[in-house]
């Protein structure tokens, strides 16, 4: 898939897509990042790409011209019509959910805004969606766009070595992601839990679950939503036995509010 960025800072985003994970798909060929800068199509002497907001008030407005020509460069490079995104703190929420909804996408446009934003008239005629990556506000919509790039990257087939590994990720499942350990088997005066070492798998598969569950819990309860009762009821009934042989190394820290939040979900299933 294609990304074309329409920045003023074509260095920031082919710079930060060119390490790990996505400057490995980049360099396979596997995701394409181009820039367009709407500087190159301005007219005036000073490259001027802004100017002050009718009816007063702070900052600079992006000028719709450039921008046009910008856009109508990307769209004509496309092979079929393009999603077109604008970076915004206003824009809809940007969550897996989307991230795997573009990736259905062979193309995809990313406009980047700096200053005070961009002429609205530029975005209603050229059909832009807005998106946010979070509830504040950045400087510009650059490291939006990498966001933005490196989760939907992910989801391409093939950028992750093992096809499985996005689909264990938080919020593949709906939950917060399990807790990991590595070597050395004890680390200052903390083990790796027991179950990990035994080689029973559905065991560990299990226990992962759980503890997805209980951190979820803990960190994002409104995710438990997306869970069965029957679920929420396994761990709850795990609760005690977790917490107690694992509390200190797995990020459980609230056990009374982790069984109060489960039992609130369940409670809700029961009388909605
Ligand atoms: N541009 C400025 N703030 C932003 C945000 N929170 N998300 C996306 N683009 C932005």
């Amino acid at each position: 898939m294609r990304f074309t960025v329409l920045t003023l800072f074509p260095e920031m985003v082919l710079q930060g897509c060119s390490h790990g994970v996505v400057g490995q798909a980049v360099h396979d060929g596997k995701i394409r990042v181009e820039t367009l800068n709407p500087r190159d199509w301005t007219t005036d002497v000073h490259h001027t790409v802004d100017d002050r907001p009718f009816g007063g008030g702070d900052g600079m407005v992006m000028l719709p011209g450039p921008l046009e020509s910008a856009v109508a460069k990307a769209v004509s490079g496309c092979s079929v019509p393009p999603r077109k995104i604008y970076l915004s703190a206003r824009g809809r929420p940007f969550t897996d959910q989307l991230a795997r909804e573009l990736v259905a996408s062979p193309e995809v446009i990313l406009l980047c805004g700096r200053y005070g934003g961009v002429d609205q008239r530029l975005l209603e005629a050229e059909e832009f969606e807005e998106v946010s990556i979070g509830d504040y506000v950045l400087s510009g919509g650059e490291l939006a766009a990498l966001v933005l790039i490196d989760a939907v990257g992910r989801h391409v087939p093939g950028v992750l070595g093992n096809a499985l590994s996005a689909e264990n990720e938080s919020f593949a499942v709906g939950l917060l992601e399990h807790p990991q350990f590595t070597r050395p088997r004890q680390w200052r005066d903390l083990e790796v839990p027991e179950i990990l070492l035994g080689g029973n798998h559905a065991k560990i598969r299990q226990w992962r679950h759980h503890l997805a569950i209980l951190i979820t819990a803990q960190t994002r309860p409104e995710l438990l939503a997306n869970l069965s009762v029957r679920e929420v009821r396994e761990a709850l009934a795990r609760l005690d036995q977790l917490a107690e042989s694992v509390r200190r190394a797995t990020g459980l820290k609230d056990v009374e509010g982790i069984r109060l939040r489960l039992e609130r979900r369940l409670e809700m299933a029961v009388s909605p």
